[in-house]
């Protein structure tokens, strides 16, 4: 591995790891390192060529903009043109924090980093190492997640090392991320605002402080003719190398089905694994993988990513899932199972 290595405990971030991290990217390079969310990979957000050696390490399309991060929020002002005040109550209610928002950009902002846009995301993170890299790195970090482009995003520092460990060059590892999905996107750039990327922050929560709040249309599968506004969302994303398909319906139907298919595809000589509930575990035959418990949906959402990656490890060629798409988290966590199963879904 090319990375260098820092490792340090989430909550008490080593000061001199920290500022020698924080020289990386002032000096042009590439820094992962941990978030409340997932793992990002964080270049000088103002540095168009930082943005661009991005791209390049995950191998990601370059109209799909970078969020930038920042950690202290009089900084916001100097990146974002126009920030309407239902912007700036949930900036009070929820930074630091899993929101992302989106703004008219200012001229500091290159172009490189929102992929040719005249909007730039904005993020600040509430983990204790992301904001003291942020600062030690001159305040504005570009940090998509540290995965290779089109991978599950990293929830652990192996992950990261996994996909970037040769590209870049250092990794923060932080113990693993908390929430375990992206962030929530609210987009103010235009009329209404509207969420592009659902997260662990729910569209109910945005409506307690923003009535008016609406899902981006092309979120919504019914209008899958719609292009999703988030440039990324329109990405394959997620998917393990074996077929995905959601089983949805009634429990005891679920069940039956998968059992009945799982076993259809044992016999055709296929390696078969189940994703499911722990209180459904024990009704499923062969290898089952469980995400967590219905009753603690941040359980689910936090184990999915890290569970996508093992089915890959495992050479698990037809995989199963339950659907999971009660409590607040549910909209999220079945925006990621649906785009890793490529909208693969039968209805029992
Ligand atoms: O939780 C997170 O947000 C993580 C951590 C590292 O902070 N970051 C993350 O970044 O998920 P990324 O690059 O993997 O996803 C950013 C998403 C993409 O779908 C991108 O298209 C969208 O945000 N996005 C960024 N800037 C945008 C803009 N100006 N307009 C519309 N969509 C934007
Ligand atoms: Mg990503």
């Amino acid at each position: 591995m090319r990375a260098k290595l820092f490792r340090m405990p989430p909550d008490r971030p080593t000061e001199e790891d920290i500022q020698q991290a924080g020289d990386i990217i002032r000096q042009g390079g590439l820094v992962a390192f941990p978030t409340e969310t997932v793992y990002g990979l964080g270049g000088n957000a103002l540095d168009p060529e930082a943005s661009e050696k991005i791209y390049a390490a995950k191998g990601r399309p370059s109209d799909n903009p970078l969020i930038v991060h920042i950690a202290r929020m009089s900084d916001l002002e100097k990146i974002a043109g126009s920030i309407p005040s239902e912007a700036r109550l949930l900036a009070q209610r929820y930074w630091p924090g899993p929101l992302t928002m989106i703004f008219p950009k200012t001229d500091i902002v290159p172009y490189a980093t929102t992929g040719g846009l005249d909007t730039v995301a904005v993020r600040f993170p509430s983990h204790p190492v992301a904001s003291a890299l942020i600062l030690a790195a001159g305040g504005f970090v570009a940090a998509p997640s540290a995965n290779l482009s089109g991978r599950p995003s990293p929830t652990r520092a192996a992950h990261v090392i996994e996909d970037l460990g040769d590209r870049i060059d250092a990794i923060i590892d932080g113990g693993d991320a908390d929430i375990g999905l992206e962030s929530t996107i609210v987009d103010f750039s235009s009329e209404v605002p509207a969420v592009l990327r659902p997260g662990y922050i729910s569209l109910e929560d945005l409506k307690a402080l923003i009535p008016s709040v609406r899902m981006d249309p092309g979120l919504i599968p019914e209008q899958s003719g719609i292009r999703p506004k988030a440039p990324g969302m329109k990405y394959r994303h997620y998917a393990p190398k074996g077929s995905l398909t959601v089983v949805e319906g009634e429990k005891e139907q679920v069940i039956a089905a998968i059992n009945r298919l799982t076993k259809e595809a044992e016999e055709a000589g296929k390696s078969c694994a189940v994703l499911c509930a722990s209180e459904t575990a024990a009704f499923y035959r062969g290898r089952v993988y469980t995400l967590g418990s219905r009753q603690k949906e941040e359980e689910i959402a936090a184990s999915l990513f890290a569970v996508l990656r093992q089915l890959d490890e495992d050479g698990i060629e037809v995989i199963y899932s339950e659907a999971f798409s009660d409590g607040s988290i549910g909209p999220a966590i079945m925006n990621r199972l649906l785009k890793a199963a490529g909208h693969r879904v039968l209805q029992v």
